[in-house]
């Protein structure tokens, strides 16, 4: 399969390449598509085949659940069996944006879809690109992170490219995303609202619309033995292939102890690599060293994170160690994603 890679200026000079991404999810194809958190890997949602062909695509269980998108809060009640009214709040409050519900699943969607389960995964992303391609897709499209399973989610088309060339039929490019990490997800069928994935919408924010709001234990504690109520989350995501360590305690310990252990993984000739902040670039002996940017601002931070990923990974690092970043705001999504990715290998120094 060829893959056309389409660039995405302004969407009423670009109306006919959309409407033909559009037309191509009708027919059962796949389009990737930029949203305002990652890009996504879309196909119609109501049509199971499309759904097994993003499967697919990406090496991904099918019984990772999919995230439908919808451009219309109505449309909400068309895929779910039923829409509690706290659900509705959030809609109203957080849509279009990056909040995933999950909530009944209602019976047109199929089960292809939702990984076999009764729920079903809802957002309206806050993207001009992918609200116009989903109007005209017939308005439910599925959509995974456009990755190969296992990788960073894409913040560039041309991530999305490098791992999808050859196995969809079109790419979007609307340039690189705001957010930069996968949207807060939370389950409306639980008697209280609980955070199956933190994102860039936290607790504190859902709590000022809703009052309580619980996150899924499995998530806190890693060692839990209770698997997480996200099929997707118990998976190792987000790996780099090399090996990552996140070090936590006060800057100057933290600075130190890392070039002590880069100057024996030097010694013995491996390729080493280092996520630092603004405030200590210029400090490591790492052959890579990335700057996620100013320590405060966690959501720079998020941006920069899966792209820096991706990087050490195409430098072929093999040992990589990262500060640790504040859990404010979208800090506890960001902390969640690489705590992911070094498989909670974690070092606090003092
Ligand atoms: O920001 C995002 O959410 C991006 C963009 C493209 O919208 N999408 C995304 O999709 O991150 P994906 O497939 O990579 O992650 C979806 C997560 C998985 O962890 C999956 O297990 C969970 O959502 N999920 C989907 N449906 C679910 C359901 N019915 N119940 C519980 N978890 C569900
Ligand atoms: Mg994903």
């Amino acid at each position: 399969m060829k893959t056309e890679l389409i660039v995405i200026g302004k969407l009423d000079k670009d109306a006919a390449q959309i409407r033909r991404a559009g037309q191509i999810l009708r027919e059962g194809g796949l389009v990737a598509f930029p949203t305002e958190t990652v890009y996504g890997l879309g196909g119609d949602a109501l049509n199971p085949l499309s759904s097994r062909r993003i499967y697919a695509a990406k090496g991904r269980p099918q019984d990772n659940p999919l995230i439908v998108h919808i451009c219309r809060r109505e449309d909400l009640g068309r895929i779910a069996a039923r829409i509690p009214r706290e659900a509705e709040k959030l809609a109203e409050r957080f849509w279009p944006g990056p909040l995933t519900m999950v909530l009944p699943r209602a019976d047109r969607v199929p089960r292809e879809t939702t990984g076999g389960l009764d729920t079903v995964a809802v957002r309206m992303p806050d993207h001009p690109v992918a609200l116009a391609l989903i109007d005209a897709a017939g308005g439910f499209v599925a959509a995974p992170s456009a990755n190969t399973s296992g990788k960073p989610s894409p913040t560039l088309a041309k991530y999305v490219l490098e791992d999808m060339d050859g196995r969809i039929d079109m790419i979007l490019d609307g340039g690189p995303v705001g957010i930069g990490l996968e949207s807060t997800i939370v389950d409306m069928t639980s008697e209280i609202p609980t955070i199956l994935r933190p994102g860039y919408i936290t607790q504190e924010m859902l709590e000022e619309t809703l009052g309580r709001v619980e996150t899924d234990r499995a998530l806190l504690s890693p060692d839990s033995c209770q698997p997480p109520k996200a099929p997707g989350m118990k998976y190792r995501h987000y790996a780099p292939a090399g090996e990552l360590t996140v070090v936590a305690g006060p800057q100057e310990a933290v600075v130190e102890w890392i070039n002590g252990r880069l100057r024996s993984h030097r010694a013995a000739g491996r390729k080493t690599g280092v996520i630092c902040t603004e405030e200590t670039k210029g400090r490591y002996l790492a052959d890579q060293v990335k700057n996620a940017g100013k320590r405060d601002d966690e959501a720079g931070i998020a941006r920069e994170l899966y792209r820096i990923l991706r990087e050490f990974d195409d430098e072929q690092v093999e040992v990589m160690y990262s500060e640790a970043f504040d859990t404010a705001g979208v800090g506890q999504a960001v902390m969640n994603r690489l705590l992911k990715a070094a498989g909670h290998h974690v070092e606090n120094v003092q």
